[in-house]
């Protein structure tokens, strides 16, 4: 490292010296050397004549003021300094790039035989010199020019206003944006596509083209897309009265892409993944995510474009509030508890595990490196669930007053996340001083709850103490504002009315104190609690249940999502006392009335396919290895895998009576539909450890007329390493080797493969022509897989896995940083393991921070691993 990369701290916001109110931008679009002139009306805003333009890999071309060739200008680390500037004035500034070059695919890059950009957070610095940051609003107007046969469409935000020809078989389109937006969500896209199209009618009656751009022969596989974009339009208007504001939306669907997808003015696009999707190609799994993101970047025209981030650190002001969007049209479309459950499992596995890390930051960071870095399950999805407290403290009426207020004061603007909490408060006339500690503190929070039932006096007293550990990050830590949901039932599962010192109270309880009791009055039995319903707050939950509490639970608590967390919490219960038999030297056993209830839930008549699917889904080694302070990674896969075993062999005919009643003729993707396949085929991921395993992975396989049916088969097959496992992979390698998309699946089974030679695999599977280390959906499906999803042998005592896994870090440092630095997280995580283990990644850790060109994104990550 030649010199140290400076953090920056969110205490040191400064608003800019200029704004730029116009830009227009010109791109002679060449494969290595791209010419992009930007024409720029400049203001200043303080006294300074100087300004300071931020730009990286340019080549400045040429600099003019007003016309005028400009000489006071120095170029810097960061950028460009120009001096002895008017009060106002025209900047032309003219570099040059190279497009073909950009593996990082941060600024503009060609993806195959496109060109698109990406520009959040900092990639418009790669295009020219700006003042690249949120809260500069400008209008834009951009000019494309490129060959007409190979890139027939030019696109870039904003509405079409005028297109040419030109010599050389080239041609020009010029757009423009009227909605006043930040550097990072300029977009531009070129190349030749197909079109799916469409358009929706706004409620107020204006008419929008709707074009879905994928590579040519993918028709077939916009459809789903196209659906979840109009559903995403009519609920915004309905649920939060937002309409669209543009008379174009577009979405490209590119195979190269470092994220899930990009809300771009009228210009979003897309990883492939979120948009391509068949029922030959793609899984129920996969449609239910094009619904999630093709929601999330549509209701980003709201939260996120007309209302953006001032600064970086307000990143959540966007991304949590967004993801709570998306989160709330998924549920309103299909089944809450559900997708409660699955959002809720990402909080508890990777979301804590992220917070008790090296990483671990509040969802209002205080200083950032690299801001690439900061795009985290914290800042997402604990940043949802802190807007969900919102909603669950006011209600869905109080929130949308709040939300108008928000929208209405700030349209238009760059706002913080205190302008948010400001509205919340002003629009419901509420106090929320003590919550606002949610955007400042990090770190998991723990409930200790202890009950007490006096039957002299009918009172039941809950107490409830709460403690949020030292972070990396943060040592001290204050009481939060906790909304505790919780419910309080009879033996005969009735339920008993909340009622403290003569009066009804509400179920959500406020947690605002260390510790504190609340005495309910009038309970003339001792009720079963149920607690934090709904997952009411981002917390960890001590309550010492028995088996017979959590049983009844199970049955009688009146939400889906309390009776599935009932289970999971019995689960906990036998997965912790197994570890420790094992480690004793005793064997793994579950009791015959914990199977019981599990019996009880899988014959059900009355709850959906789909949440039975998740009541007997187990958490993942992930999830467990969160429990621990330092976790015995063997124990627990054998644990795992022993009561997956033993499930199956003690609900064998249950099981299989399901597998075969749940047989569905015709593919059809509406949720009843999902709900039976995914109960099915989670029948079949138990059956594969009994003797019919081997035969019914290979018959549902071969009868398969989707690729849901397919995927679970080989899943099956590959869990429990059934022998019909090597036939199924090359058949379907055979079939679809010329679809980079649909052998993610099979990469992803490889990563994942239990089996004792996985590294030879990987490393063969490297060479496999569908393969490679510049893709990051390859990357993330085959080596991604074996990091997060592949324990054993990760983290083989050998040290194997950890030294492949620096092996592949070292050569993506180069290659795309920001792929490297999430592909890095879970070796951030050797704090959980034993010494030898611990050792094993520091010497890895260690040879990255020794490499002269480690990137800012490594950097950052590797020094606070390394300091921990
Ligand atoms: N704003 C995008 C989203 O959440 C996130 C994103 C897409 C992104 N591509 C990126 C963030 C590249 C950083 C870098 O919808
Ligand atoms: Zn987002």
């Amino acid at each position: 490292m030649a010199q140290a990369p400076q953090a920056k701290y969110r205490k040191d916001y400064q608003s800019p010296s200029h704004t730029i109110t116009d830009i227009d931008l010109t791109f002679e679009l060449h494969d290595s050397a791209t010419i992009v002139t930007a024409i720029s009306q400049v203001k200043q805003l303080n006294e300074s004549t100087t300004l300071e333009l931020d730009g990286d890999g340019l080549t400045l071309k040429s600099l003019l003021v007003d016309q005028q060739q400009w000489n006071h200008f120095e170029t810097t680390d960061s950028g460009l300094k120009i001096t002895e500037l008017p009060q106002q004035f025209t900047l032309t500034v003219v570099t040059e790039i190279d497009p073909q070059a950009n593996t990082a695919l941060e600024g503009l890059y060609k993806s195959d035989g496109a060109y698109c950009t990406q520009c959040e957070a900092e990639g418009f610095r790669r295009i020219t010199y700006f003042l690249d940051r949120p809260d500069v609003l400008a209008k834009y107007t951009t000019t494309v020019i490129a060959d007409k046969a190979q890139y027939p469409y030019l696109l870039s935000n904003g509405n079409r206003v005028e297109q040419g020809e030109m010599t050389e078989g080239r041609h020009w389109v010029k757009w423009h944006d009227p909605h006043p937006k930040p550097s990072y969500l300029f977009a531009l896209v070129a190349g030749d596509f197909d079109v799916f199209r469409d358009q929706y009618q706004t409620r107020s009656g204006r008419n929008v083209a709707l074009e879905i751009f994928v590579d040519k022969g993918n028709l077939d596989r916009a459809n789903h897309a196209m659906v979840s974009l109009i559903n995403s339009m009519k609920w915004d208007e309905e649920r939060f009265g937002l309409e669209y504001d543009l008379d174009i939306y577009m979405i490209v669907a590119v195979d190269f892409f470092n994220m899930g997808a990009m809300e771009n003015k009228g210009l979003n696009v897309f990883n492939s993944k979120f948009v391509l999707a068949n029922d030959q190609t793609a899984t129920d799994t996969d449609y239910l995510g094009i619904e999630a993101v093709i929601g999330h970047e549509y209701f980003h025209n709201w939260t996120g474009n007309r209302v953006t981030c001032r600064d970086w650190f307000q990143l959540s002001l966007k991304e949590g509030l967004t993801v709570f969007r998306d989160q709330e049209f998924s549920s309103d479309l299909g089944s809450r508890a559900v997708n409660r459950i699955n959002n809720v499992r990402i909080i508890r596995g990777p979301q804590f595990a992220e917070d008790a890390s090296p990483m671990s930051h509040p969802i209002r960071p205080e200083q950032v490196i690299e801001m690439n870095n900061f795009y985290t399950l914290t800042v997402y999805e604990k940043g949802s669930e802190v807007i969900r407290m919102y909603h669950t403290l006011l209600g869905e009426e109080g929130f949308q007053k709040g939300m108008q207020l928000y929208v209405e004061r700030h349209d238009g603007t760059a706002a913080t996340c205190e302008d948010f909490v400001k509205a919340m408060e002003d629009a419901n006339g509420v106090d929320l001083s003590q919550f606002r500690l949610w955007y400042s503190q990090s770190g998991t929070p723990t409930l200790n709850v202890e009950t007490e039932f006096d039957p002299q006096a009918q009172t039941y007293t809950l107490t409830v103490a709460q403690s949020t550990e030292a972070t990396h990050d943060q040592k001290e830590k204050l009481p939060l504002h906790i909304p505790f949901d919780i419910e309080l039932y009879n033996a005969d599962g009735s339920v008993l009315e909340l009622r403290c010192n003569g009066e009804k109270v509400s179920n959500v309880l406020d947690i605002t104190q260390e510790k504190q009791s609340f005495v309910f009055e009038g309970v003339m039995e001792k009720p079963v609690p149920s607690l934090l319903r709904e997952f009411s707050a981002p917390v960890k939950l001590e309550y010492d249940y028995s088996d017979e509490e959590l049983t009844f639970l199970m049955v009688h608590a009146r939400n889906e999502f309390a009776r599935w967390d009932a289970g999971q919490m019995l689960l906990a219960k036998y997965i912790r006392s197994n570890v420790e038999a094992l480690q004793s030297g005793n064997d793994v056993s579950l009791p015959a009335s914990v199977v019981d209830a599990f019996r009880g839930v899988l014959l059900s008549e009355e709850l959906e396919p789909a949440f039975i699917a998740e009541v007997l889904s187990l958490p993942s080694h992930n999830e467990v290895s969160g429990w621990y302070k330092t976790v015995d990674v063997d124990a627990v896969a054998q644990v795992l895998k022993a009561l997956k075993v033993q499930l199956a062999m003690e609900l064998t005919d249950e099981l299989a009576a399901i597998y075969h009643s749940l047989q569905q003729t015709e593919y059809t993707i509406d949720h009843a539909a999902i709900g039976k396949r995914a109960l099915r085929n989670t029948a079949l991921s138990y059956l594969a450890h009994t003797e019919q395993g081997n035969q019914l992975a290979e018959q549902q396989y071969q009868r398969a007329n989707n690729m849901t049916d397919t995927i679970a088969a080989m899943s099956a097959a590959n869990q429990a390493q059934l022998a019909c496992r090597e036939t199924l992979m090359a058949d379907y390698s055979q079939k679809w080797k010329h679809d980079g998309l649909v052998m993610d699946k099979w990469f992803a089974l490889q990563g994942s493969n239990p089996a004792e030679n996985v590294l030879d695999v990987i490393k063969q599977t490297m060479q496999h022509e569908a393969f490679s280390l510049k893709n990051p959906n390859r990357t993330r499906s085959l080596i991604g897989s074996f990091l997060n999803a592949n324990p054993v042998h990760f983290h083989a005592i050998d040290g194997s896995g950890y030294r492949f896994a620096g092996e592949i870090l070292r050569e993506l440092n180069s290659v795309n940083p920001q792929v490297a630095s999430r592909l890095i997280d879970p070796l951030l995580k050797l704090g959980k393991y034993d010494q030898t283990r611990q050792g094993l990644i520091k010497i890895e850790l260690e040879k990255l921070r020794a490499m002269d060109n480690l990137a800012k994104d490594l950097f950052e990550k590797v020094t606070k691993a390394l300091e921990s």
